[in-house]
Protein backbone atom coordinates (compact mmCIF):
# COMPACT_ATOMS: atom_id res chain seq x y z
CA UNK A 1 0.00 0.00 0.00
CA UNK A 2 1.54 3.48 -0.56
CA UNK A 3 1.23 5.80 2.25
CA UNK A 4 0.22 9.69 0.64
CA UNK A 5 1.10 11.27 4.53
CA UNK A 6 -1.09 13.54 6.01
CA UNK A 7 -3.59 12.46 3.09
CA UNK A 8 -4.32 8.95 4.17
CA UNK A 9 -3.75 6.51 1.91
CA UNK A 10 -3.88 5.56 -1.72
CA UNK A 11 -5.27 1.86 -2.18
CA UNK A 12 -2.49 0.00 -4.28
CA UNK A 13 -3.49 -1.97 -7.67
CA UNK A 14 -3.13 -5.17 -6.01
CA UNK A 15 -5.15 -4.14 -3.25
CA UNK A 16 -8.33 -2.83 -4.89
CA UNK A 17 -8.25 -5.86 -7.19
CA UNK A 18 -8.74 -7.94 -3.93
CA UNK A 19 -11.79 -6.10 -2.51
CA UNK A 20 -12.73 -6.15 -5.78
CA UNK A 21 -12.65 -9.94 -5.55
CA UNK A 22 -14.08 -9.87 -2.08
CA UNK A 23 -16.98 -8.42 -2.87
CA UNK A 24 -17.47 -11.09 -5.56
CA UNK A 25 -16.46 -13.93 -3.14
CA UNK A 26 -18.75 -13.08 -0.12
CA UNK A 27 -21.63 -14.39 -2.92
CA UNK A 28 -19.80 -18.30 -2.72
CA UNK A 29 -19.37 -18.91 0.78
CA UNK A 30 -17.34 -21.70 1.00
CA UNK A 31 -17.81 -24.69 3.77
CA UNK A 32 -15.31 -25.32 6.30
CA UNK A 33 -14.66 -28.00 8.99
CA UNK A 34 -14.73 -25.77 11.87
CA UNK A 35 -17.21 -25.03 14.43
CA UNK A 36 -16.61 -21.40 14.32
CA UNK A 37 -15.97 -20.90 10.43
CA UNK A 38 -19.66 -22.80 9.69
CA UNK A 39 -21.15 -19.72 12.73
CA UNK A 40 -19.00 -16.63 10.55
CA UNK A 41 -20.10 -18.00 7.07
CA UNK A 42 -24.16 -18.75 8.29
CA UNK A 43 -23.73 -14.63 9.74
CA UNK A 44 -22.28 -14.07 6.12
CA UNK A 45 -24.96 -16.29 4.31
CA UNK A 46 -27.64 -14.52 6.47
CA UNK A 47 -26.59 -11.10 5.81
CA UNK A 48 -25.79 -11.75 1.90
CA UNK A 49 -29.56 -12.69 2.16
CA UNK A 50 -31.19 -9.59 3.86
CA UNK A 51 -29.16 -7.83 1.61
CA UNK A 52 -30.26 -9.10 -1.56
CA UNK A 53 -33.97 -8.88 -0.26
CA UNK A 54 -33.15 -5.48 0.45
CA UNK A 55 -31.76 -5.15 -3.02
CA UNK A 56 -34.91 -6.44 -4.69
CA UNK A 57 -37.25 -3.90 -2.52
CA UNK A 58 -34.98 -1.00 -3.70
CA UNK A 59 -34.79 -2.19 -7.41
CA UNK A 60 -39.02 -2.18 -7.46
CA UNK A 61 -39.22 1.68 -5.70
CA UNK A 62 -36.56 4.21 -4.97
CA UNK A 63 -34.05 2.54 -7.00
CA UNK A 64 -36.11 1.92 -10.15
CA UNK A 65 -33.68 3.44 -13.42
CA UNK A 66 -36.79 5.99 -14.19
CA UNK A 67 -36.74 7.40 -10.64
CA UNK A 68 -33.09 7.82 -10.12
CA UNK A 69 -32.89 8.87 -13.34
CA UNK A 70 -35.05 11.69 -12.69
CA UNK A 71 -33.55 12.27 -9.82
CA UNK A 72 -30.04 12.07 -11.28
CA UNK A 73 -31.02 15.15 -14.52
CA UNK A 74 -32.73 17.30 -11.94
CA UNK A 75 -28.84 17.61 -9.64
CA UNK A 76 -27.17 18.09 -12.84
CA UNK A 77 -29.91 20.18 -13.83
CA UNK A 78 -29.15 22.08 -10.51
CA UNK A 79 -25.90 21.98 -11.19
CA UNK A 80 -25.99 23.35 -14.71
CA UNK A 81 -24.06 20.37 -15.64
CA UNK A 82 -25.21 19.98 -19.58
CA UNK A 83 -23.26 16.52 -20.16
CA UNK A 84 -20.90 13.89 -18.54
CA UNK A 85 -20.13 11.99 -21.77
CA UNK A 86 -16.33 10.62 -21.55
CA UNK A 87 -16.72 11.89 -18.22
CA UNK A 88 -13.96 9.28 -15.48
CA UNK A 89 -17.01 9.17 -12.84
CA UNK A 90 -16.87 7.90 -8.98
CA UNK A 91 -19.89 6.94 -6.90
CA UNK A 92 -19.24 7.18 -3.37
CA UNK A 93 -21.63 4.66 -0.92
CA UNK A 94 -23.13 3.42 -3.84
CA UNK A 95 -25.37 0.93 -1.91
CA UNK A 96 -27.18 -2.42 -2.26
CA UNK A 97 -28.41 -1.14 -6.13
CA UNK A 98 -26.14 0.49 -8.56
CA UNK A 99 -28.85 2.12 -10.30
CA UNK A 100 -26.82 6.22 -10.84
CA UNK A 101 -24.01 4.29 -11.69
CA UNK A 102 -25.93 2.86 -14.66
CA UNK A 103 -27.12 6.02 -14.87
CA UNK A 104 -23.85 7.28 -15.71
CA UNK A 105 -23.57 4.40 -18.61
CA UNK A 106 -26.07 5.61 -20.06
CA UNK A 107 -24.94 9.22 -20.67
CA UNK A 108 -21.68 8.06 -21.63
CA UNK A 109 -19.57 8.42 -19.07
CA UNK A 110 -16.08 6.56 -20.02
CA UNK A 111 -15.85 4.89 -16.97
CA UNK A 112 -17.45 4.24 -13.76
CA UNK A 113 -16.35 3.01 -10.38
CA UNK A 114 -19.04 2.21 -7.45
CA UNK A 115 -17.03 1.90 -4.03
CA UNK A 116 -18.80 1.10 -0.28
CA UNK A 117 -18.10 0.86 2.75
CA UNK A 118 -19.01 -2.41 3.15
CA UNK A 119 -19.99 -4.91 -0.01
CA UNK A 120 -23.56 -4.15 -0.10
CA UNK A 121 -23.83 -4.20 -4.35
CA UNK A 122 -26.32 -6.61 -5.41
CA UNK A 123 -25.66 -6.54 -9.11
CA UNK A 124 -28.39 -9.31 -10.30
CA UNK A 125 -31.19 -6.49 -9.03
CA UNK A 126 -30.74 -3.99 -11.85
CA UNK A 127 -32.77 -6.16 -13.67
CA UNK A 128 -35.47 -5.65 -11.05
CA UNK A 129 -34.72 -2.21 -11.38
CA UNK A 130 -34.88 -1.72 -15.39
CA UNK A 131 -38.02 -3.97 -16.03
CA UNK A 132 -39.85 -2.23 -13.35
CA UNK A 133 -39.30 1.43 -15.51
CA UNK A 134 -40.94 2.92 -17.80
CA UNK A 135 -38.43 2.65 -20.72
CA UNK A 136 -39.31 5.53 -22.37
CA UNK A 137 -39.38 7.94 -19.08
CA UNK A 138 -35.80 7.22 -18.87
CA UNK A 139 -34.70 7.98 -22.47
CA UNK A 140 -37.00 11.24 -22.03
CA UNK A 141 -35.86 12.84 -19.21
CA UNK A 142 -31.82 11.39 -19.82
CA UNK A 143 -32.37 13.19 -23.24
CA UNK A 144 -30.98 16.72 -22.41
CA UNK A 145 -27.95 15.04 -21.13
CA UNK A 146 -26.96 13.11 -24.43
CA UNK A 147 -27.68 12.31 -27.88
CA UNK A 148 -31.04 9.95 -27.88
CA UNK A 149 -30.49 7.70 -29.95
CA UNK A 150 -27.17 6.99 -28.21
CA UNK A 151 -29.33 7.13 -25.46
CA UNK A 152 -31.84 4.15 -27.05
CA UNK A 153 -29.07 1.95 -27.90
CA UNK A 154 -27.15 1.70 -24.36
CA UNK A 155 -30.58 1.14 -23.05
CA UNK A 156 -31.91 -1.55 -25.25
CA UNK A 157 -28.44 -3.17 -24.05
CA UNK A 158 -29.34 -3.24 -20.75
CA UNK A 159 -32.75 -4.15 -21.55
CA UNK A 160 -31.69 -7.29 -23.20
CA UNK A 161 -29.18 -8.30 -20.32
CA UNK A 162 -30.23 -11.21 -18.84
CA UNK A 163 -28.12 -11.20 -15.93
CA UNK A 164 -26.40 -8.95 -14.41
CA UNK A 165 -22.92 -9.36 -12.55
CA UNK A 166 -19.90 -7.81 -11.40
CA UNK A 167 -18.56 -8.89 -14.94
CA UNK A 168 -21.12 -7.98 -17.26
CA UNK A 169 -21.02 -4.43 -15.46
CA UNK A 170 -17.73 -4.06 -16.08
CA UNK A 171 -17.82 -4.72 -19.75
CA UNK A 172 -19.87 -1.54 -19.61
CA UNK A 173 -17.36 0.54 -17.93
CA UNK A 174 -18.83 0.23 -14.66
CA UNK A 175 -15.99 -1.37 -11.74
CA UNK A 176 -16.68 -1.73 -7.58
CA UNK A 177 -14.57 -2.12 -5.40
CA UNK A 178 -16.02 -2.71 -1.47
CA UNK A 179 -14.91 -2.64 1.06
CA UNK A 180 -13.09 0.53 0.74
CA UNK A 181 -13.24 3.49 3.12
CA UNK A 182 -12.99 6.92 1.58
CA UNK A 183 -12.40 8.98 5.61
CA UNK A 184 -8.82 6.39 5.84
CA UNK A 185 -7.95 5.55 2.17
CA UNK A 186 -7.54 7.09 -1.68
CA UNK A 187 -8.63 5.74 -4.68
CA UNK A 188 -5.72 5.67 -7.32
CA UNK A 189 -6.52 7.89 -10.52
CA UNK A 190 -8.32 10.94 -11.18
CA UNK A 191 -12.03 11.57 -11.52
CA UNK A 192 -13.72 14.33 -13.39
CA UNK A 193 -17.33 13.53 -11.68
CA UNK A 194 -17.28 12.55 -7.94
CA UNK A 195 -21.39 11.60 -6.94
CA UNK A 196 -22.92 10.86 -3.83
CA UNK A 197 -26.39 10.56 -3.18
CA UNK A 198 -27.11 10.02 0.57
CA UNK A 199 -23.86 9.10 1.93
CA UNK A 200 -22.42 11.74 3.58
CA UNK A 201 -24.89 12.21 6.56
CA UNK A 202 -24.07 8.61 7.68
CA UNK A 203 -20.59 9.74 7.68
CA UNK A 204 -19.88 10.54 11.62
CA UNK A 205 -19.35 14.22 11.94
CA UNK A 206 -15.78 14.01 13.11
CA UNK A 207 -15.17 11.89 9.79
CA UNK A 208 -16.32 14.14 7.18
CA UNK A 209 -13.67 16.41 6.90
CA UNK A 210 -10.99 14.02 6.41
CA UNK A 211 -12.90 12.06 3.73
CA UNK A 212 -14.49 15.24 1.99
CA UNK A 213 -10.52 15.77 1.42
CA UNK A 214 -9.68 12.83 0.28
CA UNK A 215 -12.27 12.76 -2.22
CA UNK A 216 -11.02 16.33 -3.04
CA UNK A 217 -7.45 14.55 -4.07
CA UNK A 218 -9.18 12.18 -6.25
CA UNK A 219 -10.99 15.29 -8.55
CA UNK A 220 -8.67 15.95 -11.55
CA UNK A 221 -8.35 19.56 -12.00
CA UNK A 222 -11.05 20.94 -13.85
CA UNK A 223 -13.40 17.87 -12.09
CA UNK A 224 -16.72 18.68 -10.47
CA UNK A 225 -18.05 16.55 -6.68
CA UNK A 226 -21.83 16.39 -6.15
CA UNK A 227 -22.96 15.47 -2.96
CA UNK A 228 -26.69 14.83 -1.95
CA UNK A 229 -27.41 15.33 1.74
CA UNK A 230 -29.99 14.21 3.50
CA UNK A 231 -30.72 15.91 7.10
CA UNK A 232 -33.69 14.43 8.99
CA UNK A 233 -33.88 11.73 11.37
CA UNK A 234 -33.58 8.23 9.22
CA UNK A 235 -35.48 6.36 12.24
CA UNK A 236 -38.65 8.47 12.13
CA UNK A 237 -38.69 10.42 8.84
CA UNK A 238 -42.16 11.06 8.74
CA UNK A 239 -43.71 11.33 12.17
CA UNK A 240 -40.62 13.62 13.73
CA UNK A 241 -37.84 13.88 11.74
CA UNK A 242 -36.00 16.67 13.36
CA UNK A 243 -36.62 15.49 17.29
CA UNK A 244 -33.84 14.04 16.98
CA UNK A 245 -31.56 16.80 17.54
CA UNK A 246 -32.72 17.24 21.19
CA UNK A 247 -30.63 13.83 21.97
CA UNK A 248 -27.47 14.01 24.27
CA UNK A 249 -24.27 13.77 22.17
CA UNK A 250 -23.45 10.86 25.01
CA UNK A 251 -26.47 8.95 23.38
CA UNK A 252 -25.60 9.83 19.67
CA UNK A 253 -21.60 8.17 18.81
CA UNK A 254 -20.39 7.44 15.96
CA UNK A 255 -22.95 3.73 15.07
CA UNK A 256 -25.76 5.82 16.15
CA UNK A 257 -24.69 8.90 13.47
CA UNK A 258 -24.12 6.18 10.95
CA UNK A 259 -27.39 5.00 11.43
CA UNK A 260 -29.74 8.06 11.77
CA UNK A 261 -27.50 11.07 10.27
CA UNK A 262 -24.55 12.55 12.23
CA UNK A 263 -27.13 15.73 12.21
CA UNK A 264 -24.74 17.99 10.73
CA UNK A 265 -27.23 21.13 9.86
CA UNK A 266 -26.92 23.22 6.80
CA UNK A 267 -24.45 26.07 8.45
CA UNK A 268 -22.21 23.02 9.82
CA UNK A 269 -22.42 21.18 5.64
CA UNK A 270 -21.24 25.25 4.69
CA UNK A 271 -18.54 25.69 7.00
CA UNK A 272 -17.32 22.04 6.35
CA UNK A 273 -17.56 22.51 2.57
CA UNK A 274 -15.62 26.35 3.04
CA UNK A 275 -12.50 24.28 5.07
CA UNK A 276 -11.93 22.27 1.89
CA UNK A 277 -8.27 23.06 0.13
CA UNK A 278 -8.26 23.40 -3.40
CA UNK A 279 -12.00 23.73 -4.26
CA UNK A 280 -14.72 26.18 -4.24
CA UNK A 281 -18.22 25.06 -3.08
CA UNK A 282 -21.78 25.81 -4.58
CA UNK A 283 -24.90 24.86 -2.37
CA UNK A 284 -27.50 24.24 -5.71
CA UNK A 285 -30.47 23.17 -3.81
CA UNK A 286 -31.76 22.92 0.32
CA UNK A 287 -34.77 22.22 1.48
CA UNK A 288 -36.72 22.70 4.65
CA UNK A 289 -39.21 20.73 6.68
CA UNK A 290 -41.70 23.50 7.96
CA UNK A 291 -44.52 20.99 8.66
CA UNK A 292 -43.12 19.35 11.70
CA UNK A 293 -42.28 20.45 15.38
CA UNK A 294 -38.62 21.44 16.29
CA UNK A 295 -37.60 20.07 20.25
CA UNK A 296 -37.77 22.77 22.68
CA UNK A 297 -34.58 22.19 23.39
CA UNK A 298 -31.65 21.84 20.76
CA UNK A 299 -28.60 19.49 22.41
CA UNK A 300 -25.35 22.12 22.54
CA UNK A 301 -23.44 20.06 20.74
CA UNK A 302 -25.17 21.23 17.57
CA UNK A 303 -24.13 23.61 15.77
CA UNK A 304 -26.45 26.03 14.07
CA UNK A 305 -27.39 29.83 13.10
CA UNK A 306 -31.64 29.86 13.12
CA UNK A 307 -34.33 27.99 13.06
CA UNK A 308 -34.51 27.73 9.22
CA UNK A 309 -30.97 26.46 9.50
CA UNK A 310 -32.50 23.33 11.88
CA UNK A 311 -35.28 22.83 9.85
CA UNK A 312 -32.99 22.44 6.38
CA UNK A 313 -33.55 18.73 5.54
CA UNK A 314 -32.17 18.34 2.35
CA UNK A 315 -28.75 19.69 0.59
CA UNK A 316 -27.05 19.44 -2.56
CA UNK A 317 -23.40 20.84 -3.08
CA UNK A 318 -20.93 21.14 -5.63
CA UNK A 319 -17.67 20.90 -5.31
CA UNK A 320 -14.92 22.07 -7.77
CA UNK A 321 -11.75 21.88 -8.58
CA UNK A 322 -9.75 25.13 -10.49
CA UNK A 323 -8.17 24.17 -13.67
C1 LIG B 1 -28.75 5.23 2.50
S1 LIG B 1 -27.48 4.33 1.70
C2 LIG B 1 -27.45 5.15 0.13
C3 LIG B 1 -26.98 4.24 -0.94
C4 LIG B 1 -27.02 4.83 -2.36
N1 LIG B 1 -26.14 5.94 -2.49
C5 LIG B 1 -28.43 5.19 -2.76
O1 LIG B 1 -28.67 6.31 -3.18
O2 LIG B 1 -29.29 4.30 -2.70
C6 LIG B 1 -26.01 4.93 2.51
C7 LIG B 1 -24.74 4.40 1.89
O3 LIG B 1 -23.64 5.10 2.47
C8 LIG B 1 -22.62 4.18 2.73
N2 LIG B 1 -21.79 4.71 3.82
C9 LIG B 1 -22.13 4.89 5.10
N3 LIG B 1 -21.10 5.40 5.81
C10 LIG B 1 -20.09 5.55 4.94
C11 LIG B 1 -18.75 6.02 5.05
N4 LIG B 1 -18.25 6.42 6.23
N5 LIG B 1 -17.98 6.03 3.95
C12 LIG B 1 -18.49 5.62 2.76
N6 LIG B 1 -19.74 5.16 2.59
C13 LIG B 1 -20.52 5.13 3.67
C14 LIG B 1 -23.35 2.92 3.13
O4 LIG B 1 -22.54 1.78 3.05
C15 LIG B 1 -24.49 2.93 2.12
O5 LIG B 1 -24.14 2.34 0.93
Amino acid sequence: MLDLGAGGKKLAGKESFRVKQLANDSETCQPTGSWCHSKVNSVTISRRLIGRFQAHRLATTSKRLDICAAQFAFVLHAAGIRSIKGWRCLEVGSGWVLTHSVIMYLLGASAILGTDLEPLAHPESLRSAIHASVKSVVRDILAPYEDHSQLRTRLDNLISTRRFSFRTLAKLGINYVAPFDPTTHQLPGEYDFVYSNAVLEHVPAEDLRPLLQNLVASVAPGGIMIHCIHLEDHHDIERAPLAFLAADARHFGRGVQASRGNRVRSSGWRRIFASLTGVQSRIIYEWHRKDVALPPRVDPSIAYTDEEDLRASHIGVVIEKSR
